[in-house]
């Protein structure tokens, strides 16, 4: 494996860059699903991760392959493990990971998977601990011994959307350990998808991460709760279906996802889904948004008549229902 070893390089200090990318969904009612990029070993100059033992994992540049740091663990054999820094969970709840990774052939002709292993931590670790293994990986198409340099980014095989689980804590470590051979990560993309900030039945629910359990939404200007409105965003990044329900309120009716107030000489008397009314015979309304709609000057209606009944004209002694409307 000398070979393998003489290629390693200097690398210089490295900074962390988030990244929002747009994930295509195939549905064309919502916003498109997005991706919260936390980490990309692409976009980092230097990794500075953990080998234990020491050394036996090395960053190097592998030729023909761009991006980041590349790890190795080709020195010896036996079992070496590999830990990331901390990184912070911001709104995930389910990590996604992107990788490359190439493996050698084993002299037995049995293959050692790539353990991954996720630690779920408020602070960092500062050792790899065994256990939580999330993931194996396996390849099928290996390279030999006899194999240059060179023909290494032939033999990656990149896979992606691969499912690490939950995160709940503050943030998270990723590692892996090897016991085969040798073994290449030319690339590791670790994200969350997340449902998009969106408006529908009256409701807006704000960005969220995918499989968030139950969010609460809040009803638009004008609307109000005729039960809380719920929904959740689910593993792929998109809203499931609302439960519960916003209506416009008073003086508002329902227009392109937005409660408009109703115009002068209209109505709406209730909460709910109607729509404003024309105000009745010899009543008036002054300002736009009104709840019901009052007698013009000289005409009357009593306190217990409902609002969609008109006004008649007042007289001293007694009232007189007005025959010929003239609204
Ligand atoms: C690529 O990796 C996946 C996941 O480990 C594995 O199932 C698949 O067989 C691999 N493909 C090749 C060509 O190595
Ligand atoms: C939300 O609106 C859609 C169509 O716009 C409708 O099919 C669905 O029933 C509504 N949901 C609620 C809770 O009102």
């Amino acid at each position: 494996m000398a070979v393998y070893k003489t290629i390693m390089y200097s690398v210089g200090p490295g900074s962390v860059l988030l990244w929002m990318l747009l994930w295509g969904a195939d549905c064309d009612t919502q916003p498109q699903a997005e991706e919260v990029e936390l980490f990309s070993s692409d976009k980092q100059l230097t990794l500075g991760w953990r080998s234990e033992p020491l050394n036996l994992w090395n960053e190097i540049k592998l030729p023909f392959v761009t991006g980041g740091p590349v790890l190795q663990a080709c020195v010896k054999r036996g079992q070496r493990s590999v830990l990331s820094k901390w990184i912070e969970r911001r709104d995930a709840h389910h990590l996604l990971m992107d990788i490359s990774i190439a493996q050698e052939e084993e002299s037995s002709g049995e293959l050692s998977p790539l353990k991954v292993h996720l630690f779920d931590t408020d602070n960092a670790i500062t050792r790899f601990l065994n256990g939580q293994t999330v993931l194996d990986l396996q390849n099928s198409k290996l390279f030999s011994n006899s194999d240059p340099p060179s023909s290494i980014p032939k033999h990656l095989n990149r896979s992606l959307s691969l499912n690490l689980g939950p995160v709940t804590r503050r943030g998270f470590q990723l590692a892996f350990s090897y016991t085969g051979e040798c073994v290449f990560i030319a690339s590791i993309r670790l994200y969350y998808r997340a449902c998009p900030d969106i408006v529908s039945n009256l409701t807006s629910f704000v960005k969220t991460g995918a499989h968030s359990g139950p969010v609460l939404g809040h009803c638009v200007e004008g609307a109000v709760e005729s039960s809380p409105p719920v929904r959740e965003c689910d593993m792929d990044g998109v809203w499931r279906s609302q439960q519960g329900v916003c209506s416009c309120e008073r003086g508002h009716e329902e227009m392109d996802n937005t409660c408009k107030a109703c115009r002068i000489g209209y109505y709406k008397s209730t909460n709910g889904r109607g729509k404003c009314q024309l105000c009745p015979p010899n009543t008036r309304t002054t300002k736009e948004g009104s709840e019901n709609c009052e007698c013009l000057k000289g005409f009357s209606r009593l306190p217990s008549d409902p609002h969609d009944l008109g006004c008649s004209k007042t007289s001293k002694h007694f009232r007189v229902e007005e025959k010929h409307p003239t609204a």
